[in-house]
């Protein structure tokens, strides 16, 4: 009761749920479909974590209703790289040592790899501008820098 059938494209693949027509695009993705890389840090959009793609740009999965979602292409952290190889950022990521705890990661990381296809300018600041949304409370901003600039690069 209260609930509505949808289908969702995430990561390639259609999925048929029932959800309750209020759910975040967040909540649905970490709870319905179990796609749990996608992070719940304030769930206000001021911190990031949730960062998904929709269409290829970068939104705040908890600002969005599930139900306003049925004919976007959404990719989340799972989708980006492989089982085998991870994506280019995730690789520079590590390189750089782009975290600390890792909880704002998978967000920070879907930010930057739609940020490096925005029309940004090329200095750290301009980095630092461009990833401004997303949080780290550990404040491992320079090597999250560092990463971005070695894929722009
Ligand atoms: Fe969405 Fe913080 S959980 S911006």
């Amino acid at each position: 009761p209260g609930t509505v059938p949808i289908t969702l494209r995430v990561n390639g693949q259609s999925h048929a749920v029932q959800i309750d027509p209020r759910a975040t695009l967040l909540d649905t993705l970490r709870e319905t479909l179990h796609l749990t890389g996608t992070k719940k840090g304030c769930d206000h959009g001021q911190c990031g974590a949730c960062t998904v793609h929709l269409n290829e740009r970068r939104i705040n999965s908890c600002l969005a209703l599930a139900v306003m979602q049925q004919n976007a292409e959404i990719i989340t952290i799972e989708g980006i790289g492989g089982l085998e190889t991870l994506h280019p950022m995730q690789d520079a990521f590590v390189e750089h040592d782009g975290f600390q705890c890792g909880y704002c990661t998978s967000g920070q990381i879907m930010s930057a790899v739609a940020m490096v296809k925005e029309p940004w300018g090329k200095t750290d600041a301009d980095v630092r501008e461009a990833m401004s949304g997303n949080i780290c409370r550990c404040g491992a901003y320079p090597n999250i820098v560092a990463a971005v600039q070695a894929v722009r690069r």
